[in-house]
């Protein structure tokens, strides 16, 4: 038998002792032995609940106890959980986790202490929640350079963009009805900015690159800025508007990372991600494009990957699982040096300046948006659009990247 514990019994915690007993057979028999949650750490008590008896509230109760060996970490944050994490990795115990906030600000420090340990630190569940990438990127691509990672990796903005998409609503008037069903959260900022999905790509391009990339040096967008008006004109564009996170590799040392609403064109294969779904898109040298798909949050999807990897562990213990994500700092190139075409909304008085600036484009017009116009502009470095587009502050009303 094999025991483990889980550290917080919220949403996926829960989830993780939900997924564990409704397929214990098959979880048993992958695991090569039986599976059993010893204990449930949370501050609070569960009366009622069937597994009211295995709650504890002193984390030392679990890491002192040797039957221990694998511990799923569903608590988030980067207070308790990072403790808690380094106490059980220093005591030869696994970890498996949901938490991309550590992750992304702890993973090679983590993974070094566990490999100094022999034992593992295994996050599938920290990106794109029930949808594998971390193990693809791991396991299954490793004879891949891999040169670009794209992905859609919030479900709460990507849900708030598709209904602004198909109703033709504002981003506050969709926002309010989204909290209003739970589907965002109360306070909305880290996925409405962008930092969410920023962590998550933080996470992808360390893979990608074997070298840490630094959450905080990635430039992030988030669409708080999106309006109707620009759904409207992208449609007339036959584009959509999606949240992307990305990373591609500039040369063998250096890569681009950035998070931005994006235009995408209608046959791009992240158009057709719509809700709360996640994609992320991976670009090899050898095996070309490959795309994930699936619930990038919720309970039961989350908790699917975390007991995967509680699987693994299983199959591992007193084995070290590789994982290539050295401490040494990824350099990111500025985004201002990077090119792309950008789509620009207009005042209808801007177009003679528009057309000096940016050459010969092609204003895009929609028949019951009189004051107003929309184009694309020829690719540019970020720097020198962002030189023109000052020019035109008197007439400009938004502008957004255009993904190819
Ligand atoms: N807030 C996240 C999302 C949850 O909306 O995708 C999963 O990380």
């Amino acid at each position: 038998m094999i025991h483990v514990a889980v550290l917080g019994y919220g949403t996926v915690g829960s989830g993780v002792v939900e997924v564990i007993e409704t397929n214990k057979d098959m979880v048993n028999k992958k695991s090569g032995d039986e599976l059993n949650v010893k204990y449930i750490l949370d501050l609070r008590d569960f009366p009622g609940d069937p597994y009211e008896a295995k709650v504890v509230h002193d984390f030392n109760v679990i890491v002192n106890d040797p039957e221990v060996k694998i511990i799923c970490e569903t608590m988030g944050g980067v207070g308790a959980a990072y403790a808690f994490t380094k106490q059980a990795l220093e005591a030869g115990k696994s970890v498996c986790t949901s938490n991309k906030e550590l992750v992304a600000a702890h993973g090679p420090e983590l993974l070094k202490l566990a490999k100094a340990n022999n034992c593992n630190y295994l996050f599938e569940a920290s990106v794109g929640g029930g949808i594998p990438i971390i193990r693809p990127l791991n396991y299954s691509l490793t004879a891949e350079r891999i040169e670009a990672i794209t992905g859609i990796l919030n479900g709460t903005t990507n849900y708030i963009l598709s209904k602004m998409e198909n109703e033709g609503a504002d981003f506050d008037s969709v926002l309010k009805k989204a909290q209003d069903k739970g589907y965002a959260e109360r306070n909305p900022e880290a996925d409405v900015e962008g930092h969410d999905a920023c962590r998550k790509i933080a996470i992808l391009s360390s893979l990608m690159l074997g070298k840490n990339v630094d959450s905080e040096k990635i430039y992030t967008e988030g669409i708080t800025k999106i309006t109707a008006n620009d759904f409207t004109f992208a449609k007339k564009l036959g584009m959509s508007i999606k949240l992307l996170a990305m990373s591609k590799e500039v040369d063998e040392n250096k890569a681009m990372a950035m998070v931005s609403p994006c235009l995408i064109s209608a046959d791009h294969p992240l158009k057709m991600v719509n809700g709360v779904f996640n994609a992320v898109f991976v670009r090899g040298n050898m095996l070309g494009d490959s795309m994930y798909y699936g619930k990038g949050a919720g309970k039961l999807p989350t908790a699917s990957a975390v007991v995967s990897d509680v699987i693994d562990c299983a199959r591992h213990l007193g084995k070290v699982i590789m994982c290539f994500w050295d401490a040494e700092e990824a350099q990111l190139v500025s985004i201002d040096e990077t090119s792309r075409k950008f789509f620009v909304r207009l005042k209808n008085a801007g177009e003679d300046k528009a057309k000096e600036l940016f050459g010969d484009i092609k204003p895009v017009r929609v028949e019951w948006i009189e004051d107003e116009f929309a184009f694309i502009t020829p690719k540019l470095k970020e720097k020198d659009f962002a030189e023109k587009y000052a020019c035109l502050s008197d007439y400009a009303l938004g502008r957004i990247r255009v993904e190819e």
